[in-house]
């Protein structure tokens, strides 16, 4: 097999990157680990910054966002039982966020590649990339049992911060970076509306609690618990008994519970690896970085990579030219250091650490104080919340 892309992962970079090459007339192949099933029903992020919104609509994947989405102007930070609202509309000049599935997000990448008669070929397995480093590149995969190369001018790592195509890099390349958390985020879904109809973040002396959603009818809610923590442990009741705790407000503010049907623990982690490049291979979204969940900037960094590296491969097969594809890791990077700074300041105003003394409790309220008060600081939040302007 050949194709001009190999696309290694078909989680929101690979497909957001073959849609892109697709409109742009650019072959490629993705080829994922897992099946369709299982890609379109897993459960992650769900806040989408305005760039991102704009670029799926603008390339004709977002009929179905525009319907069902949530647009939020603004969001609440809650500490000492008070919330506090940031306009972030207002404060912006009028961007917004947006919560809409990131499975939902996979689902309409995966019909619209298909409709166009692209390829993904799911369920492969014993992945490995070869010859990025001598000019002639390839992927080996097994495709129901059997061995299979693609061949290719570029291979675009999209697999995830547990892919091959990072590791395969030789040693010495490229330079780690990296801060692990001692907790992690306890996340449900639940059939209950939600209790605001924007989100809410909460600092609380057992730890930090956001109420976000899925749809009018579907909570998405989360917890910080320790990181070892076993799920086992939390028994719909005290998931409850928790979050109540936890985000309590003065006045007749209520939580909306109901039945929880989905369940799950992630850590928290900020990684960058640099360059996101070595030869004709290409690391783009979490295969090159990870960013902890307050902020939501996963997906959007993703979607933001791609987009870098689609003009690349553009402005490579209209001319002949590799100046963009040269500067793909020094672009990239620049937003998604801006990202790590922002991911990891809110989730330390917001999060109890191992570490804190009684100082770091009166400095995060003083922050939380600053923040809901100063028009300069709040004006910084809100840029930063609602996605950065792209680069380049
Ligand atoms: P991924 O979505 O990980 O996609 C990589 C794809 O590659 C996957 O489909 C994987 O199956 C496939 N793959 C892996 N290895 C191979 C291989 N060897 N061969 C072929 N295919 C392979 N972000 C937020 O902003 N908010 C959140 O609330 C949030 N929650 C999260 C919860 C969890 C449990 C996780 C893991 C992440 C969460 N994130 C969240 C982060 C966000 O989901 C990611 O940043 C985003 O998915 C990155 O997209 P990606 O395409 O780079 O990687
Ligand atoms: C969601 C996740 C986040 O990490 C965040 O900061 C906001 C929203 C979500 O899953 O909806």
């Amino acid at each position: 097999m050949r194709t001009q892309i190999g696309i290694v992962g078909a989680g929101p970079a690979g497909l957001m990157l073959a849609h892109l090459l697709q409109l742009q007339g650019i072959e490629c192949v993705v080829i994922e680990s897992r099946s369709r099933k299982y890609i379109e029903e897993r459960v992650r992020a769900g806040l989408l910054e305005q760039g991102t919104v704009d670029l799926l609509i603008e390339t004709g994947v977002g009929k179905r966002l525009q319907r069902e989405s949530l647009t939020h102007q603004g969001l609440e930070l809650r500490f000492n039982r008070r919330g506090h609202r940031i306009n972030m509309h207002e404060l912006t000049g009028g961007k917004n966020v947006t919560i809409y599935a990131q499975q939902e997000i996979i689902k309409d990448l995966v019909a619209a590649r298909l409709e166009a008669g692209g390829r993904i070929i799911f369920e492969v397995s014993d992945v490995t990339v070869h010859g990025f480093d001598n000019g002639k590149p390839s992927i080996r995969f097994r495709e129901n049992g059997e061995a299979r190369e693609l061949q290719c001018d570029y291979i675009a790592g999209c697999d995830g911060f547990h892919g091959v195509c990072r590791p395969s890099i030789p040693a010495g390349v490229l330079t780690e970076f990296e801060r692990v958390y001692s907790f992690g985020w306890l996340g449900i879904l639940a059939q209950a509306p939600p209790s605001s109809h924007e989100l809410v973040y909460t600092y609380h002396e057992r730890g930090f609690a956001l109420l976000t959603m899925r749809t009018p009818q579907i909570s998405r809610l989360y917890l910080q618990v320790p990181n070892d923590e076993d799920i086992e442990q939390w028994s719909d009741d005290r998931i409850w008994s928790e979050l109540r705790t936890r985000v309590a407000a003065e006045g007749n503010w209520k939580l909306n519970e109901g039945p929880i049907f989905q369940k799950g623990i992630a850590p928290l982690r900020s990684y960058v690896v640099e360059p996101m490049q070595y030869g004709k291979m290409f690391l783009a979204g979490d295969a090159a970085h990870i960013v902890p969940p307050t902020g939501a900037k996963g997906l959007n960094l993703a979607v933001a990579d791609v987009r870098i590296l689609a003009q690349g491969f553009v402005e490579f097969y209209a001319t002949g030219k590799t100046r963009h594809l040269e500067r793909y890791s020094e672009i990239c990077l620049r937003r998604v250091w801006k990202a790590q700074r922002f991911s990891w300041w809110m989730t330390n105003m917001l999060h109890l650490f191992d570490t804190d003394t009684a100082f770091d409790r009166r400095r995060q309220l003083a922050e939380l104080d600053y923040v809901t008060t100063s028009r300069a600081a709040m004006t910084s939040f809100a840029e930063n919340y609602v996605g950065l302007p792209w680069d380049e």
